[in-house]
């Protein structure tokens, strides 16, 4: 596959999952925003695509090949990868970081008040919007992928998507809030810690969304 501006960022991360840590390493989202292309996305982030290009063919190099590929794996174990890789680790890392949020708005109050508050209120967003969303493929569309019916699960798929829309635009929201996760000078450690924590949890939902959105829900409905 011949990666330019004009390849979808979506296409590259499915085609080459390696190259996903250049997309985390630039905030560069390429699950819910992946439907374009490299070009615009980095010129949405002031980003250069020639060196964002050359960055992923870098990482490409060594690692070519010998990269897990969820293309052809059977779904049931795709599923399973994506219960155990990113829903389980999730249930525990949620309440966690609504500590660590709390407890940095409580200490630190003082000195960055707007900004410490509405990091809370973005973040209990996401956490409100996630714990449902994951109850419902797990209950619902899981199952009937797995049970071979994921060709029915059209309304549930476009429910999922478009609540994973809401959680990208959410971790966007974020990012700017945080200025791209930069710590400030006089942090404590639970606030080095929480950025961190976010900036661990975007790039886990990142990969995330896209293993659903562009790997498991179109082979699940068979596009
Ligand atoms: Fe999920
Ligand atoms: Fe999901």
């Amino acid at each position: 596959m011949n990666i330019d501006g004009a390849t979808q960022v979506g296409r590259i991360a499915t085609e080459h999952p390696i190259s996903t840590r250049v997309f985390a390493r630039y905030g560069i989202d390429y699950c819910c925003g992946g439907g374009v292309p490299l070009a615009e996305a980095c010129e949405s982030r002031g980003l250069d695509a020639e060196r964002v290009v050359e960055e992923i063919q870098r990482e490409l190099g060594p690692h070519a090949g010998a990269e897990e590929r969820w293309g052809d794996a059977p779904l049931p174990d795709l599923v399973a990868h994506i219960l155990l890789t990113y829903h389980q680790p999730l249930k525990e890392e949620l309440p966690r970081l609504e500590a660590m949020a709390r407890k940095v708005l409580q200490v630190h109050q003082d000195k960055e008040p707007e900004m410490l508050t509405e990091l809370l209120s973005v973040y209990l967003g996401i956490k409100a919007d996630l714990e449902p969303h994951m109850e419902k493929e797990e209950q619902i569309l899981f199952p009937m992928i797995q049970r071979g019916q994921g060709f029915l699960a059209d309304g549930p798929v476009a429910v999922m998507r478009e609540e994973h829309e809401v959680v990208g635009l959410a971790l966007k929201r974020l990012r700017e809030i945080t200025n791209d996760y930069e710590v400030p000078p006089r942090a404590c450690n639970t606030w080095r810690a929480l950025w961190h924590g976010l900036a661990a949890l975007e790039e886990s939902l990142h990969e995330h969304i896209h293993l659903e959105n562009n790997v498991l829900f179109p082979r699940a409905l068979g596009d």
